[in-house]
């Protein structure tokens, strides 16, 4: 993978010609949009937050009534709730404009009800973050700090060959750098809206329009033949999600049953509750199950319906116990649930509550044995079991 130190480096006249060949392309072809018909920051910042949502041509009627309704940024501080999400029905996110409506409150009572005129104000306020402050540090204020979205993005990736994947929040500090050694510092909200017209109508994401590019002759991607690699866009992996009856099991001692991992694969010989994976079906069964029980429904077995129902499951249970499970009671409430993500699997997991009969002695597979709660600190335990055990203290500490 590329590491900012091996992008390449232009020199500062390679620099000056990308600015003058953008700007020279921003003038004679920028879109005529209404909140370009001047610079005061507050529209600046309205549109910048609408056009998060959606494209130019869906916001632009927004942007008009919510400035007829809301005309400074005092009234939107005051506006009614109502009124408010009105203006935003149909943009969905509704976060979104609740948290200007904070940042223009915060503005009266900090800033003089203006936009503060700095990055670090601006990403004090809420709903800005550093694209956002960005945009309206350039565009409002003149300063030449980047304002990196996903086209500014693939712009810079197709110019300097940049294999970081830009799905990672990571990558995001690498194009800024690349950004500021590039910005006009005459004109940079100039700079970054022409980046953002030059990624939205030109530079795009499938067949980007080369021949007509102002910067056709700078891309390395082009120079390489590689146009269409970049950006580099790492698939999401899916979750899996994994479901699992965890069995705590207490003998007459107050010991608790537990089984060491075997020695290869994920969390070798680490400690834990026997565990026995079901399907999400009978989980989340047992789960509604769990959460309908009565405080006074005791003394019967938990997973009955479960093992009825199903011959698998059953069967997965014996090879957990290598017993029968009518040598356990288990009350019919669980200690509860625990989740866990580790990278790309989500863990769900009932934990529940079992006794050994008085009579019984469980047979013990090779890798299990009875633990004294005492000696729980000595032993390694992945992350969920941890949270199995702080489940059990709980219930012992109330
Ligand atoms: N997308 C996000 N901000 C924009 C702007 N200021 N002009 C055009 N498109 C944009």
């Amino acid at each position: 993978m590329t590491t900012s130190k091996d992008i390449i480096e232009w020199t500062e006249e390679q620099k000056q010609e990308m600015r003058d060949k953008l700007l020279a392309w921003y003038d004679k072809e920028k879109r005529l949009l209404p909140w370009r018909e001047n610079k005061d920051p507050y529209r600046i910042w309205v549109s910048e937050i609408m056009l998060q949502q959606t494209q130019v041509v869906t916001v632009i009627p927004y942007f008009h009534r919510f400035m007829e309704w809301f005309p400074t940024i005092k009234d939107l501080a005051e506006a009614d709730e109502d009124k408010l999400l009105k203006a935003w029905e149909g943009l969905g996110y509704y976060s979104r404009v609740r948290n200007m409506q904070s940042a223009a409150q915060t503005m009266v009572e900090k800033f003089d009800g203006q936009m503060p005129n700095n990055v670090k104000d601006l990403l004090s306020l809420k709903g800005i973050g550093p694209y956002t402050a960005g945009a309206i540090a350039s565009i409002a204020f003149d300063l030449p700090e980047p304002a990196v979205d996903g086209n500014v993005m693939r712009v810079y990736s197709r110019l300097f060959c940049i294999e970081d994947d830009i799905a990672d929040p990571k990558s995001r500090k690498i194009f800024e750098q690349k950004v500021r050694e590039t910005i006009s510092h005459e004109r940079p909200g100039d700079f970054n809206q022409a980046l953002m017209d030059l990624g939205a109508t030109i530079c795009t994401p499938t067949s980007p329009k080369i021949e007509i590019d102002p910067l056709r002759d700078l891309y390395e991607a082009h120079k390489q033949n590689r146009l269409e690699e970049f950006p580099v866009k790492k698939k999401k992996v899916k979750t899996v999600h994994l479901y699992y009856l965890g069995l705590s099991i207490q003998n007459k001692k107050g010991e608790y049953l537990l089984e060491k991992r075997l020695a290869e694969g994920l969390l070798a010989n680490m400690w834990t509750f026997p565990l026995v994976e079901v399907d999400k079906k009978h989980y989340q069964e047992m789960e509604k199950e769990w959460l309908g029980y009565q405080e006074d429904q005791k003394e019967t077995t938990l997973f009955d319906f479960v093992a009825e129902d199903s011959g698998l499951m059953k069967g997965a249970f014996l090879e957990a116990l290598e017993t029968s499970q009518s040598d356990v009671v288990w009350l019919k409430q669980p200690l509860g649930d625990v989740k866990h993500v580790f990278s790309h699997r989500k863990w769900h997991i009932l934990l529940g509550n079992g006794f050994l009969k008085e009579e019984t002695e469980l047979m013990l597979k090779e890798n299990q044995s009875w633990v004294d709660p005492k000696d729980f600190p000595n032993l390694a335990f992945p992350k969920p079991q941890q949270k199995m055990i702080s489940l059990i203290e709980e219930l012992r500490n109330k």
